[in-house]
């Protein structure tokens, strides 16, 4: 029986991250050197830090994966890296290092778009997903619903126009005070807050459309907040963060359950970082039940930025030999 050895990296934001994956679902090693601390006290990422970062921390992240799987670069069937989108100098660090090492180790390089892998990270503890899927994709740079055909063969059928749903989350906590990320605070705080205190609007936009908008919603919070300022009262934070959060989780669970009507897809994969959002999980839980599709979503910790997604993806590129050339690049305005 023929073994597959998938080593996955990922540089794309802040969180370097390296994995060793078996024959698609066996996760030998997965480390993960978060830069999040570094960056909370400018309440954001900060590109030129988090490539310095990742130069630091590359190496040892990957012979950390490596040593726990006991393998060496020899025993590889190929290192899948992400190559895009992101932040070009922190792909620049995965990109070139997984070059280098491939190259030096004479196994093929797989260049993984990002956003697909996200979706992948699915396959990691699902082995029997059945295509057609439909994938919801809301992360901290991206809001997409994917219609997956096939392994690599895949349709957006709606994306946001302005923020992705974890920015506007985001952008809305850091104005309520709350350390980055603030979804995972938001979710939080919202624990003790009531959703119906704010009416904040659902952006809809046309009545057939299948994208997003959360820049306007964001605004009308941050409207709220100021107005109530300068009348010299102060809202109640949890009160905010709940009624926020349930409003763009409103307009995932309305645009989803559409595309779901149009594509009569069986099976809904939850992907990003805001998939580990509990109440989006519990209302999608609830709404798909009812109506007879299946909601799959990653464990919480393959959720955010990682290279066991990338590894997952890169396992199906390999089956169809889809190999990068050397001269691959970091694309880091790379679309699905
Ligand atoms: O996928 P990810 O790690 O990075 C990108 O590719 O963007 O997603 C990060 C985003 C951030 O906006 C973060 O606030 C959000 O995911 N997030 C959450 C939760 N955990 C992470 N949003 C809502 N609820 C959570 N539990
Ligand atoms: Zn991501």
């Amino acid at each position: 029986e023929s073994k597959i050895v998938i080593l996955g990296i990922e540089t794309s934001c802040d969180e370097t991250s390296a994995a060793v994956l078996l024959n698609g679902s066996d996760l030998r090693s997965h480390i993960i050197s978060s830069q999040i601390k570094t960056h909370q006290k400018y309440g954001g990422v900060v590109p030129e830090i988090a490539s310095r970062e990742h130069s630091l921390h590359f190496q040892p992240v990957v012979q950390q994966a490596l040593d726990e799987a006991e393998l060496t670069f020899k025993d590889l069937s190929a290192i899948a890296v992400t190559y895009g989108p992101g932040l070009v100098g922190s792909l620049l660090v995965g990109v070139s290092g997984a070059k280098a090492m491939a190259y030096a180790a004479g196994v093929p390089l797989i260049g993984i778009n990002h956003l697909e892998a996200h979706v992948y990270a699915n396959f990691l503890e699902h082995q029997d997903l059945e295509f057609p899927l439909l994938a919801l994709l809301v992360s901290g740079g991206h809001t997409h619903l994917i219609l997956f055909e096939a392994h690599g063969r895949y349709k957006v059928l709606g994306h946001t126009r302005d923020d992705a749903a974890g920015e506007a989350l985001d952008k809305v906590a850091r104005t309520l005070g709350l350390a980055y990320p603030g979804g995972p605070q938001i979710q939080r705080v919202a624990q003790e807050g009531d959703a119906q205190a704010f009416k904040f609007p659902r952006a809809m936009l046309e009545a057939d459309s299948l994208d997003f908008s959360f820049s306007g919603m964001k605004s009308a919070v941050l409207n709220t907040l100021n107005s109530a300022r300068m009348r010299g009262e102060t809202l109640s934070v949890p009160d905010i963060a709940a009624s926020f959060q349930q409003a763009v989780v409103d307009v995932l669970v309305h645009k989803t359950l559409m595309a779901i009507n149009r594509t009569r897809v069986k099976t809904l994969l939850l992907a990003g970082g805001v998939a580990a959002n509990k109440l989006l999980r519990e209302t999608l839980d609830r709404t798909l039940a009812e109506r007879g599709v299946r909601l799959v979503y990653p464990s919480p910790i393959f959720c955010t930025d990682n290279g066991a997604m990338i590894a997952a993806a890169g396992y199906y590129h390999y089956l169809e030999g889809d190999f990068a050339p050397w001269t691959l690049n970091a694309v880091p305005g790379l679309g699905f």
